[in-house]
């Protein structure tokens, strides 16, 4: 078999997306464009994988993959100027595949055919093509009298006449190793913008021996690049509609999937209905026979099966099974909440651990907390977990009923089946199974009201 290098080209400046951040980190459904690009030249198995980086160099090095190998481009002098820099593992390899990091749509069957035409052909290049109407910045395929590729030609050095050819070069290529490694040597940058331009190449080997092959794309949306931030929504549309979609055909339910937005690190289980308005991020993993939504959003957090969450946030979480959580709840970091619970309108939790079948209805904080399984915890329960220096836990026993409007000082321990009065402000533990009241005792004044309007 023969050995298969993968290049891709990700040094360029990308002086249209205005950014701070070098264009190839931009993200995309929450994972960096440069990850769809790796992740569709993995599927093509080559035997290794060059990542050229320049602008923003070390930040695009520290987030490629540790398999792959990275090389430097100081200044950017053009794409053949990017493929020189790699010059040490063309050579060797019988086939270089060259791709763009900033093509995140380009799939890794594609690539893998591309490499499988190129292997039968015996030719020094394979290039992938594509016929699109406005062919407008793209270099174009220019072609003999029988069809041989004889060149490609770059939009600002193309003649009127060139400019109406409508089939393009996409920027995927694969090559004979050391025919381009030689081609490289004869670049000049004799052009309209100064560079050494990959795509010379081509008219290069074409004036060898071997000869140059095409495959033409018919699917012209997976080689949309991203150059400024209309076409980076434009890709991050498209790549959503792609996620939603093999979502549902692995048996989840999207009552409206242009309000759904999941990005695809996201793995959501068949028979869960995600309702408008959602938005799933990060690492979140979902089970099966949930509803979740309208109008939630979820990053970094397990859900088990069968819960429903409505109307919440939820962060860096984890629930068990069957668990019920909103309308407008909202879950931080750290909060499990075990088989069963209810955690209902207007509460908050945060790292605190809510053991089975226990209750947080309404209105309530709940912060750094253990609650024993089967406990009720009123309306309007607050653990008081921060005294303005050093946070503090709370410990609520198992079975344990928290009166409304509760203030639990932390450092606390409320005793298993132990009541707190409505209204407490608890600052001492409560033994188990003993009531904990803390609060003015009332007084009814008799006659009051009459006295204070003077009409004693
Ligand atoms: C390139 C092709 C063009 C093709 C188009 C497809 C050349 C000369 N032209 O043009 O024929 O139609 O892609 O999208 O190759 N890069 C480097 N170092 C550099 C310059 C660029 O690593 O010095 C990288 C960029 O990060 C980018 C890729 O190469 O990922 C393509 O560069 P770009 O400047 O976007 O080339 P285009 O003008 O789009
Ligand atoms: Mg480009």
């Amino acid at each position: 078999m023969a050995s298969v290098t993968a290049l891709v080209l990700a040094a360029g400046k990308g002086k249209r997306m205005k950014s701070q951040l070098p264009k190839v980190l931009h993200p995309v459904a929450g994972r960096p464009m440069i990850d769809y690009v790796l992740e569709a030249v993995a599927e093509a198995r080559p035997e290794q994988s060059v990542v050229v980086v320049g602008h923003g160099g070390e930040e695009v090095a520290g987030a490629v993959s540790p398999k792959c190998q990275v090389v430097y481009q100081k200044e950017q002098l053009g794409t053949g100027h990017a493929v020189m820099m790699a010059r040490e593992f063309l050579a060797p390899a019988d086939m270089v595949l060259v791709v763009c990091g900033d093509t995140p749509l380009l799939k890794g069957e594609t690539l893998s055919s591309l490499l499988r035409q190129h292997r039968g052909s015996g030719s020094a290049a394979t290039l992938l093509t594509a016929r699109i109407d406005d062919p407008r910045g793209y270099g174009r395929v220019l072609r003999d009298s029988q069809g041989r590729v004889i060149r490609i030609v770059e939009e600002k050095d193309a003649t009127e006449e060139e400019r109406k050819i409508k089939e393009i070069n996409t920027g995927v290529y694969c090559f004979s190793g050391p025919e381009l490694s030689r081609a490289l040597d004869e670049l000049s940058p004799a052009n309209a913008q100064g560079e050494f331009y990959l795509t010379d190449v081509v008219e290069i080997l074409s004036r060898g021996k071997g000869e140059i092959t095409s495959m033409m794309l018919d699917k012209v949306e997976e080689i949309m690049g991203v150059n400024d931030r209309l076409q980076l929504s434009q890709v991050e549309s498209i790549i959503r509609q792609r996620i939603n979609q093999s979502l549902m055909l692995e048996g989840v339910t999207m009552v409206d999937p242009a309000s759904t937005y999941i990005d695809s690190s996201v793995t959501i289980e068949g028979d869960t209905v995600i309702l408008p308005q959602t938005y799933i991020h990060g690492n979140t993993v979902i089970a099966s026979g949930c509803r979740v939504g309208p109008h939630t959003e979820i990053r970094d957090s397990i859900i088990g099966p069968d819960c429903t969450i409505r109307f919440s946030v939820i962060n860096q979480s984890q629930t068990g099974q069957g668990v019920s959580v909103g309308p407008f709840a909202y879950l931080r970091q750290g909060t499990v909440l075990e088989d069963g619970v209810k955690v209902g309108d207007f509460c908050e939790i945060k790292n605190s651990h809510i053991r089975k079948g226990s209750k947080v209805p309404h209105l309530s904080y709940v912060g750094d907390a253990t609650v024993g399984p089967g406990a009720n915890v009123g309306a309007g329960t607050i653990t008081c977990n921060y005294d303005g220096f050093t946070k503090s836990r709370t410990e609520i026993g198992e079975g344990a009923f928290i009166g409304s409007n509760t203030n639990l000082v932390a450092p606390v321990k409320v005793g298993s089946h132990a009541y707190v009065a409505a209204g407490s402000t608890i600052t001492e533990d409560i033994p188990p199974e003993s009531l904990g009241v803390a609060r003015g005792r009332q007084r009814n004044i008799e006659g009051w009201v009459r006295r204070r309007k003077g009409k004693s």
